[in-house]
């Protein structure tokens, strides 16, 4: 009987350090996805080269060339489906979707974002936390709808927030568990175990409601579970 598993073929979209990107490439081998293209809108985003090393193929569409929003994501859509992607994975990518490109890849779309959703959606989230004297912050997996940061969250890592922390201090901290909880989360997306219906996101069909998204119990399980 042949065992190997087909793998499921996911464009990472990036628009910086690709931190990120690199943890969904160091954990492709022992996951059912394989990174089939990175794009970026930036031409200098340090991600490319982590993309390059790892020889995936990489593409640069920079949307400062395009004049309307609705052009630079009719062309996105044209690279992605001509690399024929099964998955799409935000990360870091600094860019508002037209609805027209959320509904393409509904249910097939994932983005990380720097906060406890629904706290904090947009930008500037660890200043956000700090100035609110949070005791705790972290991570979100959601599912990406049209509305910027609000789709169905999937799962959700974390951290305290001390005294001593500063922005740079969070954005660390939040980091490490970024890595760990964005490939698992796309692993899970692309075997189907990850799914969106009705705007809800379920986990092998159970819907994902508020203990499932707390960070450890459901973070832990393993791919097999
Ligand atoms: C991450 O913190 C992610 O949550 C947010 O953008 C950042 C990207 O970091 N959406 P990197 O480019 O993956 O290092």
């Amino acid at each position: 009987m042949n065992t190997a598993r087909i793998k499921k073929k996911i464009a990472v979209l990036i628009s910086g350090k690709g931190s990120n990107l690199q943890a969904l490439i160091n954990a492709q081998s022992g996951y059912n996805y394989e990174i089939g293209l990175v794009i970026s809108n930036r031409p200098n985003a340090l991600g490319l080269k982590r993309a390059q090393q790892a020889k995936i193929k990489t593409l640069i569409l920079d949307h400062t060339l395009y004049s309307s929003r609705e052009e630079f994501d009719a062309d996105l859509i044209k690279a992605i489906d001509f690399e024929k992607i099964d998955f799409v994975i935000l990360s870091g990518f600094m860019r508002i979707l037209t609805t027209k490109f959320t509904l393409h890849y509904l249910g097939k779309m994932l983005n990380i974002h720097p906060s406890l959703l629904p706290k904090y959606p947009g930008l500037h989230t660890h200043k956000k936390a700090l100035e609110a004297g949070d005791k705790e912050h972290g991570v979100s997996i959601h599912f990406v709808t049209p509305e910027l940061d609000s789709g169905p969250v999937t799962l959700q890592a974390k951290i305290k927030i001390e005294d001593c922390d500063t922005e740079e201090s969070l954005q660390a901290k939040i980091h490490i568990e970024e890595h760990k909880i964005y490939p698992l989360a796309t692993h899970w997306l692309v075997s189907n175990q990850l799914t969106l219906n009705n705007n809800q996101a379920f986990f092998k069909g159970q819907l994902i409601k508020e203990e499932l998204k707390k960070p450890l119990p459901f973070a832990q399980r393993t791919p097999n579970d």
